[in-house]
């Protein structure tokens, strides 16, 4: 099955936010994308869509963020939401979206990413444990399912003892 993966257009935006109710069985993660496309911290380039057949059957959307420590603010990127149409998952497309999106980030001169999700899903990607690097949630979460990575080396280095701070149409949705 070949799966291309590409940055989102005005075209769309409609077809993710279907793929994204579909994938959640609910619509507060398509809500969610469609209020942080409006913001000026929106970068296009990391809202990215998987197309089958020229049909768009997932998307994933990573989204700046910063981790602030007592000295620092850190820029990072928040993996949220990610959705496989229910037809099409468990077919390698969560992973390729992850993993080209990763790619599309470091690209654009980003150091790491902060993911809340499945425990097991995430370590495969060098995902580890945010308690590992220093990095707390702003809510609560379970400690297994809040992971940070590093997209270059030394990417968290400053960003021990720091909490991530979400946007605040994140909490609109949640
Ligand atoms: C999570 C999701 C994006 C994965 O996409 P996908 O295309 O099915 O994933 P892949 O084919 O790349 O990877 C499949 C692997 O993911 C695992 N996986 C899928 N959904 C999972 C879940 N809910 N919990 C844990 N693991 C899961 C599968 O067990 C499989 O593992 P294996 O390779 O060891 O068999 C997709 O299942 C989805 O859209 N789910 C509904 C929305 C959602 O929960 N999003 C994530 C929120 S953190």
């Amino acid at each position: 099955m070949k799966i291309i993966i590409r940055p989102e257009t005005d075209a769309d935006y409609e077809l993710i936010t279907n793929v994204i109710n579909l994938a959640f069985k609910q619509t507060n993660e398509g809500i969610l994308v469609e209020k942080l496309r409006e913001t000026s911290c929106f970068v296009s380039q990391l809202s990215l869509v998987a197309l089958v057949k020229g049909k768009i059957v997932g998307h994933v959307l990573f989204y700046p963020i910063t981790i602030n420590t007592e000295k620092a603010f850190c820029s990072s990127l928040s993996l949220a939401p990610i959705a496989v149409h229910p037809d099409y998952q468990r077919r390698g497309i969560g992973s390729k979206l992850v993993e080209e999106g990763m790619e599309a980030a470091k690209r654009l001169g980003y150091s790491s990413v902060i993911v809340i999700g499945h425990s097991t899903y995430y370590p495969r990607f060098g995902f580890k444990i945010a308690k590992e690097y220093g990095i707390s949630a702003p809510f609560a979460v379970p400690e297994n399912a809040f992971f940070a990575k590093a997209l270059v080396n030394k990417g968290l280095e400053d960003c021990s003892g720091g909490k991530v701070v979400y946007p605040k149409e994140l909490y609109d949705c949640m």
